[in-house]
C-alpha cells in the first residue's frame, strides 16, 4: 500500500533497487557516505529500510534539523553511545546521582573517556564545541571497545552550519579522521550546500566521503507495484496512470499522495476504471492540498529581492532583464533554499514538481476556484 507523511520501509518501501546494494556495500566497508536529495525524495526512509527493516548493523542516528544548539545534539549522541554501552538514560543517571553514574562508567571499561563526560558536564557544559566534538569521540571509544563496528547517521547534516559556523566543520574533520571503529553518514536536502561540504576544495570534508544522489523513484518499478495494488482491487486501468506517474517524475511523497488518493477513491467510490478523468482529478486534488507548503515556499522567495521573478521564470521557460551578477547570486540563493537545481551551465529546473505547476498557472483567479491547469500532463 502506499503510505505518505512518515518515512517508509518494510512492504510500504518502494525501489531503490540501484541504491540499497551500493549504500550496504559502502557501510559493509566502513566507508564514510553523504547522501544528497531534495526534501521529501526519501532519504529517511532508505536509512529506515536499511537500519530499522533490514537491521544489518549497529547504528546511531542524530537529526541535525530538531538541534538547537551544540550542546543539545552532543547530549543526544552521548544517550545514543552510551546506552551501546550498557548505561541507559545517561543524562537521567547524571542528574539523580553523579557517583554512581561514576562507578557505572567505571564498571564498562571504555578507559577514561567517561570521566571526561561527566568533567565536562559537572560545572555545566562550559565550552560547547569541545563538547560536541567529545561526544564524537566517545562513539568512537565505544564502539572500538565493544567491537560494535557503528554507523553513525547524521540526517539533514547541513544544519550544523545553522547551530554552529564554518569553523566547526574544520574542528569535526580533524577528530573524525581518527576515527576507525565508526562510519559516518551524512544526510542532507539542501544540495547546493552538501555539495559544498564535501565536494569544495577548499572544504574540510573535501573526498571525506562517498557521494550518493537519490534521484526519483524508478517509474518502472513504481508502476509495477501501482499495477499489483489496483489489480488486486481489481480496478482496470489505461496508460494515463502510467502517465501520470511519468509527470510526477518519481517524486517520492507525491507519488505516494497522488497514489494512496487513487487507492482510497477507488475504494469509496467503487472505482472500476483509472482513466484520465479520474487521473486529472486526483492530481488536482492532492496539489490543492499541499498548497499551503507550496505557498509558504514562494511566500519565502517573495521576501528576497528578484527571488519570485526568476523562479517563475525558471518555471515557465522565459529570461528575465537582470545583470548576469545578481541572476547569479539570485541563482545561488535559491539554490540554498532548495527550490532549484542546476542541471547544466546557466541551465537550472523547479526541484518540486507541484511547485512548478502552481508557478505555471495563468489565472490566480482560477485557484480560488479550486481549479488548476496541469500542463505537461496529456494522455
Ligand atoms: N522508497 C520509497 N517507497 C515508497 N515511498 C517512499 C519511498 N521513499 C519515500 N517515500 C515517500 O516519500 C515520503 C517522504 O520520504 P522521506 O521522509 O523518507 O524523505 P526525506 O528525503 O527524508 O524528506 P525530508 O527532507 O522531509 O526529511 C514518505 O512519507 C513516503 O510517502
Ligand atoms: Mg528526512
Amino acid at each position: 500500500m502506499f503510505k505518505t507523511g512518515s518515512p517508509v520501509k518494510g512492504n510500504d518501501f518502494i525501489d531503490r533497487k540501484k541504491h540499497l546494494p551500493i549504500f550496504k556495500a559502502y557501510l559493509e566497508n566502513n566507508q564514510h557516505v553523504m547522501i544528497k536529495a531534495p526534501r521529501r525524495f526519501g532519504k529517511t526512509s532508505l536509512i529506515k529500510q536499511v537500519f530499522e527493516h533490514e537491521k544489518s548493523f549497529n547504528y546511531i542516528y542524530v537529526d541535525l534539523r530538531r538541534a538547537t544548539n551544540l550542546t543539545s545534539l552532543a547530549n543526544q549522541i552521548l544517550e545514543k553511545a552510551y546506552s551501546f554501552a550498557g548505561v541507559e538514560n545517561f543524562m537521567e543517571q547524571f542528574k539523580k546521582s553523579i557517583t554512581g553514574l561514576l562507578k557505572t562508567i567505571q564498571s564498562i571499561k571504555i578507559d577514561d573517556i567517561g570521566e571526561i563526560t561527566l568533567q565536562h558536564l559537572e560545572n555545566g557544559v562550559k565550552d560547547e564545541r569541545e563538547y560536541f566534538l567529545h561526544s564524537l569521540d566517545v562513539v568512537e571509544k565505544i564502539s572500538s571497545k565493544k567491537e560494535l563496528n557503528i554507523k553513525f547517521v547524521l540526517d539533514e547534516f547541513q544544519d550544523i552550519l545553522r547551530i554552529s559556523d564554518d569553523f566547526i566543520l574544520e574542528q569535526m574533520r580533524s577528530v573524525i579522521q581518527h576515527h576507525e571503529a565508526v562510519t559516518y553518514v551524512f544526510l542532507g536536502s539542501i544540495e547546493s550546500i552538501m555539495t559544498n561540504i564535501f565536494s569544495s576544495k577548499a572544504s574540510p570534508f573535501f573526498h571525506f566521503a562517498r557521494i550518493m544522489s537519490l534521484d526519483g523513484l524508478d517509474i518502472d518499478e513504481l508502476y509495477l507495484y501501482t499495477k499489483e495494488v489496483f489489480d488486486k482491487q481489481n480496478i482496470k486501468y489505461d496508460n494515463s496512470l502510467l502517465k501520470m506517474l511519468q509527470f510526477l517524475q518519481g517524486h517520492p511523497d507525491y507519488s505516494a499522495q497522488v497514489l494512496q488518493a487513487l487507492y482510497y477513491k477507488g475504494i469509496v467510490e467503487d472505482l472500476k476504471m483509472i482513466n484520465y478523468e479520474i487521473c486529472l482529478e486526483v492530481l488536482t486534488q492532492v496539489i490543492l492540498e499541499n498548497r499551503a507548503y507550496l505557498e509558504e515556499l514562494i511566500s519565502k522567495t517573495k521576501q528576497k529581492k528578484h527571488h519570485y521573478e526568476v523562479l517563475h521564470s525558471i518555471a515557465n521557460g522565459y529570461s528575465v532583464e537582470l545583470n548576469s551578477k545578481s541572476l547569479y547570486n539570485i541563482h545561488i540563493s535559491l539554490e540554498e533554499m532548495g527550490l532549484i537545481k542546476n542541471i547544466e551551465r546557466g541551465k537550472y529546473v523547479i526541484n518540486d514538481i507541484f511547485l512548478e505547476v502552481l508557478l505555471q498557472q495563468k489565472d490566480e483567479g482560477l485557484l480560488l476556484e479550486e481549479q488548476i491547469y496541469i500542463t505537461n500532463f496529456k494522455y
